[in-house]
């Protein structure tokens, strides 16, 4: 049995454990559990890009491996100020990190703590909510509303209640794929209580096409009290090579820069710098190839009246009619690999977007599955 002392002297140990574990650590722990997976499976279950990194990320990184048995760290003010230049931003507003899972781990504990709560929905990407429960910081989540979108002036209520805390505001949102409209964040900016900070997950605007949203960014050159969390696992097709940032006022920053491990890998820096150097059409190419793959599965889901969340990210929430793990666990055996379970939607499937060869496959087995 443990001693209150011995459970005491762990607790340090398991605060140090707590990581916000990327989408792909999650989609792993799922599929451990399974045997006999087929070995062409198609994996829809972690919101990854299938493109993988643009060609030039790869010429470079081909480039950098020989030299990578030294450190590089003088590299770094050179990424740094690309990835800067690259949002209009000084590198001083700017903190990079083991793809957007450590700048937000980071955020939440400084901007969290015993009395100043993480608000959020229900449901939201876990890992800031799973790590500020680790970390012993109180978490409030608010529902979502009737479209499944956030209400914006719940949460400012929340963080007036509990006299300041870290809003966290997912847009779009995982796992819903709905999204925040400007007029509505700009509202929760300007109305935001003392000793508040909002933080906002971009890891998917890229994928966004309506015009009623943008990304948060300009309120960090405003000088507001916002972060913005992005990443290249999404659109950039960059998961593997772990690249995030995060966006704030050069203040905001310096509370981050302390808690951060160290720097990221100066081959995944050089992949960034050279996507970076074709960003426009890499960003312009990969956006409507999604959307248009996204526009078919939405279309043949409209057509045998399967309901849907509007997605505006690269995935979709499917109203399966009824509990979502019977879909969640059959599928893998037949070769394609769905989200996890997102409690309280429990009749909704996640379902990332992939290759058209994939999408054909995933209809047809969600087909069988759907039809019993
Ligand atoms: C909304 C959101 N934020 C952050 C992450 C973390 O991703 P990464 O650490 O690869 O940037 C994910 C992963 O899927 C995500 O869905």
């Amino acid at each position: 049995m443990l001693s209150r002392r011995g459970f005491v002297a762990q607790l340090p140990l398991a605060a140090a454990a707590a990581r916000i574990l990327p989408e792909m650590a999650w989609a792993q722990r799922a599929a451990v559990n399974m045997s006999g997976l087929p070995k062409d499976m198609v994996w829809l279950n972690a919101n990854e890009n299938p493109a993988g990194p643009p060609p030039v990320s790869l010429d470079a990184m081909r480039e950098a491996l020989p030299a990578s048995g030294r450190y590089h760290y003088n590299e770094m003010g050179g990424f740094y100020a690309a990835m800067a230049k690259s949002e209009e931003l000084s590198p001083e507003q700017m903190i990079t990190g083991s793809g957007s899972s450590e700048v937000l781990h980071t955020a939440v504990d400084a901007f969290t703590s015993s009395t100043r709560p993480l608000i959020s929905v229900t449901p939201a990407y876990e890992g800031p909510i799973e790590l500020a429960r680790a970390l012993g910081r109180p978490v409030v989540l608010t529902k979502l509303r009737e479209d499944y979108t956030a209400d914006v002036k719940r949460m400012a209520e929340e963080a007036d209640k509990a006299h300041g805390g870290l809003i966290y505001l997912c847009n779009p949102n995982n796992p819903t794929s709905a999204v925040v409209k400007s007029k509505d964040v700009d509202w929760l900016v300007n109305n935001l209580p003392a000793n508040s900070i909002l933080l906002v997950d971009e890891a998917y605007i890229h994928f966004v096409e309506t015009p009623d949203v943008q990304s948060a960014l300009p309120y960090v050159r405003q000088g507001k009290e916002v972060i913005v969390a992005r990443t290249f696992s999404k659109i950039y097709g960059m998961a593997g090579l772990r690249v995030g940032f995060a966006a704030a006022r050069p203040d905001i920053i310096a509370r981050l820069s302390p808690l951060r491990m160290n720097v990221i890998s100066y081959v995944s820096a050089r992949a960034v710098v050279a996507a970076l150097g074709d960003q426009q059409s890499i960003l312009r190419d990969r956006k409507a190839s999604l959307a248009r793959t996204r526009r078919e599965l939405c279309a043949w889901l409209r057509q045998r009246e399967v309901r849907f969340i509007e997605p505006h990210a690269n995935f979709i929430m499917i109203d399966v009619a009824r509990n979502a793990r019977e879909f969640i666990n059959t599928m893998p055996r037949l070769g394609v690999a769905p989200g996890r379970p997102f409690p309280p939607l429990d009749n909704m499937l996640r379902v990332s977007i992939g290759t058209d060869a994939d999408m054909a496959k995933f209809r047809d087995v969600f087909w069988k599955v759907y039809k019993g």
